[in-house]
C-alpha cells in the first residue's frame, strides 16, 4: 500500500540539496492539498482493507537521462507504478546518471514530463496518479563511492523515518556496458540492502562480443552478484506475443500435442526486418553487426520458445529455464553454409563518415542476415529453422510463423474452399510481434487447424478488416486474437523484475549456451564479404533465401556489383576442381566446399560399387575437425547412400569414454550417426573403455577390434579409409617414432600422442595398406608446410607416418583443398 502521509508527497527521502532534487517536493499549492486529502482518505481506508503492507521498494535507474530511459523505462516504470499503487508495497524512484544535479534534473523531467497513463483511464486520475510518481522520483549524481553510500544512508533514513520495512532495491543498469564493473562493485559494497530485503541488479544487452568476452563479464559480474539477483534484459521476451509463445502453448497443448512436431512442422520462420538503419550508432554496429545485435538474443531466445520442451508448470521460472537450457544443448552447430549475410549500400559511406575512415574504407558488417537452423532432437530433427533479419529493407515488421505440412491434394476450385475445414488451404500458427500490415501484436491460427483459446480477460479476436492480408493470406483465414491492451516490452519486463519472475531473463549459463553456439559462426563469417543491397524496396528480391538440404543460400545469383566494393574477391565457384599427381598418386584440390562435395561423391560411388559386388562396404572413418564438413555433407546431400548395407569402423580413437566431447565416436555421432538410418550392429566403434578404464593394456581392446575386423572384414581389407594428415605428418594416431603400428603384425595399436588426450587406439599401418582405397584429407593454411615437406620425401614413416601410407594393392588419391596445396 502507497502511504500517503503529506511528508511522503512532499519529499519521499531527506534530500542532500549537493546531490539529489526534485522540485516537485517544493511547497503545495493549497488546492493540491484539498486533492490530496481526499486522496489521502481514500487511500486510508484501502489501507485498512488491504493485507499487510510488505514494504518499501527503492528503484534506482542508472542513466536515467539517457535514451533508453527517456524512450522506455521511465514509461514503464511509471506503468509499474500505476500497476502496483494500492497494493502492497510503497515506492521511491531515483533517476541516477553522472551529470551534476541541477542540469541532470533538468534532463530527466523532460523525460518525465511526456509520461502518459492508459487510455482507458480517466484524466483526472491520470493527472493525479502523475503527480504522484513525480513527487516519490528525485534525480542524483551517482560518481563516486561516497555517492552510493549517501544513496544507500538515504533509503534507509526514509524507511526510518516513513516507519517502512524495506523489501528491496532495484538497480536498473542502463548505461554502457564499460561502466558496469565499476557501477556492481559500489552497489555491492554500499548499496546492498540490510537482512530480509532483496537486491536486483538489472543488466542491458550487449552482454559481451562472443563467448570469450561474455564469460568475462558474467565472471566479473559474478563476483558481486548472486545468480538469482542479476536479471539481464532481452526486450524481446517482454514482447507480448513472444511473451505468450508459452502460455500459448500450454494452454492448447491439446490442440498442440500432436502437431509440434517434425512430423507435422515443415518450417519455422522467426523475421525481424527493420526499415530504418544503422546511421547514427555505426560505432556500435561496426562492432557487432545485426548477427550480434538481433539473432544471438532476440531471434535465439524466440526460437528457444518455439523449440524447447513444454515444462509440465509453464508458470515455474526455474522449470522454463532447465527446459530452455536443454533446447540450447540440441542445437545443432552452425558452419558457414548455415548462414547468408548482406550489407545495404549506404552503409560503408555512413561508417566512413562517422568513424572518419579513409576514402578506400569498405566494410564487412553485415547488416543483414539469413541463418539456417536445425535442432537435433526427436521433436525437430529435419525441421529448418530460418532466423532472419536486417536493417534498411522494405517493411518493418516481426514475427514468428509455424508453417505445418499440408498433405492433402485437392480436386476442387479454389472458391470451394472453407476455411474453417478445408486441408487445402495453409495450415500455420503466426505470433506477430508487431509493425507490418497489421500493425499490432497478434496470435493467428489457421482456420482450419483448431480453435486457439488464449486468456480472456487480455486478448480478444481481432475485428475483421477487409482486404487485410497477412503473409499472403487474407486475415478471415485465420482465428486472430490480440491483446485488449497493447503494452510496452520494458513495461512488463518492470513488472516481472518486481514480482522476481526470472524466466524473461537471461540466465548466466543461457547466455554462455547462445554465444557457444554463436561464436563459431561469427569467427568463420569474420572475412566473408556481404552481398550488397541498395535499400528499402528497391532491394527487389536480391536477399531472397533458399533452403537447400542443410544449406541455406540467397535464391539469385551473386549479380554485378552495385558499386566497386569489397565484394569483387574470386569465388570458390570461380574455380575448377584441380586434378593433379601428388607423390604420384591422384590429387584433387578445389575450394573447400567443392571438395567436400567431390570427395563424399566419391565416397558414395565406391560404397555404391562395393554393395553391388559384395553386398556391403566397410568404411573406416577418422576424427578430428577436417572430417566434419564431410559427415555433414554425407548426411544431408546423399540419399541414395547405401547407409543399410554400410559397416562403420574407427581409423582412431582417443582413450577417453565415447560420450566425451574429444571422443572421436562422438564426433561421428554428432554430425552423421544420428542423421542416417546405420543398422547398430554395423557400428563399430574401438573398445576404448573397458571395466571402466580407458586403455588398459590388459584389457586388449585393440586386439579385440583387430578380432573383429578380421572377422568380418574380408582379408582386413577395407574397402575405403578416411586419413587426415597432421602438421607433424602423423596420421590416424600414428606419430613420428611411434614404437607401435608404423610395421609389424599387428591390426590395431595402443600408441602415445604428443597432444592432449595422449592415450590413443589406431588402426596399424599396415592394416591401413591392405585397403582397397585410401584417401587422405587435407585441408586449411596451417597444412601447407607439411604438405610441401612430405611432397618431397620418400617413404620415412618414422620420421612422417603419412609417408608409409603406400596401399599394396589399392589406390590411394589425396584430397587437398587450396590453402593447403598452394597456400
Ligand atoms: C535492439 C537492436 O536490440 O532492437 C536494434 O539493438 C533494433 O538494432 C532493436 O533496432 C529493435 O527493437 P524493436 O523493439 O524496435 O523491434
Amino acid at each position: 500500500m502507497l502511504r500517503f502521509e503529506p511528508r511522503t508527497f512532499a519529499r519521499a527521502t531527506t534530500p542532500d540539496p549537493g546531490s539529489m532534487l526534485n522540485p516537485y517536493t517544493e511547497p503545495l499549492h493549497p488546492g493540491l492539498w484539498k486533492m490530496l486529502t481526499v486522496a489521502m482518505c481514500v487511500a486510508l481506508v484501502g489501507c485498512l482493507q488491504a493485507q499487510e503492507l510488505r514494504g518499501h521498494v527503492s528503484i534506482v535507474l542508472l542513466g536515467a537521462t539517457g535514451d533508453l530511459a527517456k524512450k522506455y523505462l521511465w514509461q514503464g516504470l511509471f506503468q509499474l507504478y500505476l500497476d502496483e499503487v494500492g497494493k502492497d508495497h510503497s515506492f521511491s524512484f531515483h533517476g541516477a546518471a553522472l551529470t551534476a544535479p541541477e542540469q541532470g534534473w533538468k534532463l530527466m523531467a523532460k523525460a518525465l514530463e511526456s509520461l502518459s497513463c492508459p487510455s482507458d483511464m480517466a484524466p483526472s486520475h491520470c493527472a493525479e496518479l502523475k503527480d504522484q510518481f513525480l513527487r516519490l522520483s528525485q534525480y542524483r549524481q551517482l560518481k563516486t563511492a561516497e555517492d552510493y553510500r549517501t544513496l544507500s544512508k538515504d533509503i534507509e533514513a526514509q524507511v526510518k523515518q516513513e516507519d517502512l520495512r524495506e523489501a528491496g532495491r532495484i538497480f536498473y543498469f542502463s548505461v554502457p556496458p564499460f561502466a558496469y564493473v565499476d557501477i556492481a562493485r559500489n552497489i555491492n559494497s554500499s548499496c546492498r540492502p540490510g537482512p530480509g530485503a532483496w537486491l536486483r541488479v538489472v543488466f542491458e544487452k550487449p552482454f559481451g562480443h562472443d563467448h570469450l568476452s561474455a564469460q568475462q563479464l558474467a565472471t566479473e559480474l559474478g563476483s558481486f552478484f548472486q545468480e538469482e539477483e542479476m536479471y539481464r534484459v532481452d526486450h524481446y521476451l517482454g514482447k507480448q506475443a513472444v511473451a505468450q509463445i508459452l502460455p500459448f502453448r500450454d494452454q492448447n497443448r491439446k490442440a498442440l500435442d500432436g502437431l509440434w512436431n517434425r512430423h507435422h512442422v515443415e518450417r519455422v520462420e522467426i523475421i525481424m526486418k527493420e526499415t530504418v538503419d544503422a546511421e547514427g550508432r555505426i560505432s556500435f554496429y561496426e562492432e557487432y553487426g545485426v548477427i550480434r545485435d538481433v539473432l544471438q538474443n532476440h531471434l535465439t531466445e524466440i526460437l528457444m520458445l518455439v523449440a524447447m520442451e513444454l515444462p509440465l508448470n509453464v508458470s515455474s521460472s526455474a522449470a522454463v529455464l532447465q527446459h530452455k537450457l536443454e533446447a540450447f544443448r540440441g542445437l545443432r552447430g552452425l558452419n558457414k553454409g548455415s548462414a547468408v549475410v548482406g550489407q545495404y549500400q549506404a552503409y560503408s559511406a555512413q561508417a566512413r563518415r562517422e568513424l572518419q575512415k579513409p576514402e578506400g574504407f569498405h566494410s564487412l558488417t553485415p547488416t543483414f542476415a539469413g541463418v539456417l537452423v536445425h535442432v537435433d532432437s526427436l521433436r525437430w530433427e529435419g525441421v529448418p529453422f530460418t532466423l532472419m533479419s536486417g536493417k534498411a529493407l522494405d517493411e518493418r515488421v516481426g514475427y514468428v510463423r509455424v508453417l505445418f505440412k499440408n498433405q492433402a491434394f485437392c480436386i476442387q476450385h479454389e472458391r470451394h474452399w472453407a476455411p474453417e475445414q478445408s486441408p487445402c488451404l495453409p495450415r500455420q500458427i503466426i505470433f506477430h510481434i508487431g509493425h507490418g500490415e497489421l500493425s499490432h501484436p497478434a496470435i493467428l491460427v489457421s482456420r482450419n487447424l483448431f480453435r486457439p483459446s488464449l486468456p480472456a480477460h487480455s486478448w480478444a479476436e481481432v475485428q475483421e478488416r477487409p482486404g487485410l492480408r497477412v503473409l499472403g493470406r487474407p486475415l478471415s483465414d485465420f482465428y486472430a486474437y490480440s491483446p485488449l491492451r497493447e503494452r510496452d516490452a520494458y513495461s512488463i519486463l518492470l513488472s516481472h523484475i518486481f514480482h522476481g519472475r526470472k524466466e524473461s531473463f537471461i540466465t548466466t549459463e543461457n547466455l554462455l549456451a547462445s554465444w557457444d553456439f554463436w561464436t563459431p559462426l561469427l569467427d568463420s563469417l569474420a572475412h566473408e564479404v556481404p552481398r550488397l543491397y541498395p535499400g528499402g524496396a528497391d532491394t527487389g528480391c536480391l536477399l531472397d533465401l533458399e533452403l537447400n538440404g542443410g544449406h541455406l543460400s540467397f535464391s539469385q545469383q551473386q549479380p554485378e556489383q552495385l558499386v566497386p566494393g569489397p565484394g569483387s574477391a574470386p569465388k570458390p565457384s570461380d574455380f575448377q576442381v584441380l586434378r593433379a599427381r601428388y607423390r604420384e598418386s591422384p590429387l584433387i584440390s578445389a575450394w573447400p566446399e567443392e571438395l567436400i562435395s567431390r570427395l563424399a561423391s566419391d565416397i558414395e560411388a565406391s560404397a555404391l560399387q562395393a554393395v553391388q559386388h559384395f553386398g556391403k562396404f566397410h568404411l573406416a572413418l577418422s576424427g578430428g575437425s577436417s572430417p566434419i564438413a564431410l559427415f555433414q555433407q554425407l548426411a544431408m546431400g546423399h540419399y541414395s547412400f547405401p547407409w543399410a548395407h554400410t559397416h562403420l569402423w574407427l581409423v582412431d580413437e582417443r582413450c577417453v569414454p565415447l560420450s566425451d566431447p574429444d571422443s572421436n565416436f562422438q564426433g561421428l555421432q554428432a554430425h552423421l550417426l544420428q542423421h542416417i538410418r546405420l543398422p547398430y550392429y554395423n557400428i563399430h566403434p574401438m573398445p576404448v573403455h573397458l571395466h571402466q578404464r580407458l586403455c588398459a593394456e590388459e584389457d586388449q581392446g585393440a586386439q579385440t577390434y583387430a578380432g573383429e575386423i578380421s572377422a568380418l572384414v574380408a582379408n582386413s581389407s577395407f574397402d575405403l579409409v578416411l586419413l587426415g594428415m597432421g602438421t607433424d605428418g602423423h596420421t590416424a594416431s600414428l606419430f613420428p617414432q611411434s614404437p607401435t603400428g608404423l610395421d609389424g603384425e599387428q591390426l590395431v595399436v595402443l600408441t602415445q600422442s604428443p597432444f592432449r588426450p595422449h592415450q590413443r587406439m589406431s588402426l596399424s599401418l599396415p592394416l591401413i595398406n591392405r585397403a582397397k582405397k585410401v584417401a587422405v584429407l587435407v585441408m586449411g593454411r596451417t597444412k601447407r608446410d607439411i604438405t610441401m615437406l612430405v611432397s618431397r620425401v620418400g617413404q620415412e614413416p618414422r620420421k612422417w607416418p603419412i609417408s608409409g601410407v603406400l596401399p599394396s594393392s589399392g589406390q590411394l588419391v589425396w584430397y587437398m583443398d587450396y590453402e593447403a596445396f598452394l597456400g
